[in-house]
């Protein structure tokens, strides 16, 4: 059976692949960060694209049996082309995460978190658009990717900032929020205690999670070995990749490889 390919534009894929593996325990696993061009979520779409498609076909000539595109933005800039240009079932963080939030919102009132790009290429819009009843507001939170990337997760600071940037969602009365970038899982505590009891968090890491587990079940593509096997390529140092990933997820990481064909 061969592995899910797993890319993020760095670390923060990582709560991704770590509810794919809760998941999926028994499935082997390659997940490339591109560190050395993060953060993805300040660029122009046409270069988050260019950098993400080389990424996914380097793992898609590892012989993946799915692409799991576990980024926010380089879901956003390259969704419909990856679908067409890879022979394996192909599954991203947005449109998960809008089905989960279009069924789970009460008054209708959906609200985004994202990078620059994802709200630029209006991608959680378009998901939503179909869905009759549905207002969505996006607001940008980008120093949260800096604040989880040097492992703050709380403290008056960080607790500030929140407020700040989840004031407009606060006023706009939504009961549903997509965190819509890879890292706000790991604020979920003051996220979830600024917005309070009455609005439901979607995370797009366990949607994702879901969707990759429904996927791959309905396409008989499950494996049933006893062990399996995980690497982690990053196209930066691998040091602060391991370091990272060990201060924010525990012991999942390791022997992180440096890939040089990329960057
Ligand atoms: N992975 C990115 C996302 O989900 C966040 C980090 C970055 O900007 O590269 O949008």
């Amino acid at each position: 059976m061969n592995p899910i390919g797993v890319f993020d534009s760095g670390f923060g894929g990582l709560t991704v692949a770590r509810a794919i593996l809760d998941q999926l325990p028994n499935e082997d696993m390659i997940y490339l960060g591109d560190t050395a061009r993060a953060p993805y979520g300040t660029k122009s779409l046409p270069q988050v694209r260019e950098y993400s498609l080389e990424c996914l076909d380097y793992l898609a000539d590892q012989e993946v049996k799915a692409l799991v595109i576990a980024c926010n933005s380089a879901s956003s800039a390259v969704l419909r082309d990856a679908r067409e240009r890879y022979d394996v079932p192909v599954i991203d963080v947005i449109l998960p995460s809008a089905k989960r939030a279009a069924s789970q919102t009460r008054n209708g009132r959906v609200g985004v978190i994202c990078t620059q790009a994802t709200a630029t290429s209006a991608s959680y819009d378009d998901a939503l658009d179909a869905v009759p009843g549905i207002d969505l507001v996006t607001a940008t939170c980008p120093a949260f990717v800096e604040y989880v990337e040097a492992g703050i997760t709380s403290g008056t600071e960080l607790m500030q900032v929140a407020r700040d940037y989840l004031l407009p969602l606060r006023e706009a009365d939504i009961d549903t929020l997509i965190l819509g970038c890879t890292h706000y899982p790991l604020l979920q505590g003051i996220i979830s205690y600024i917005m309070g009891e009455d609005v439901s968090l979607v995370s797009s890491a366990e949607e994702c999670a879901k969707e990759t587990y429904a996927q791959l079940t309905d396409l008989g593509l499950l494996s049933d070995a006893k062990t399996s096997t995980r690497r982690f390529l990053t196209t930066g140092a691998p040091e602060p990749f391991e370091g990272i990933g060990l201060r924010l997820l525990g012991g999942f990481v390791s022997e992180v490889e440096q890939l040089y064909t990329l960057s």
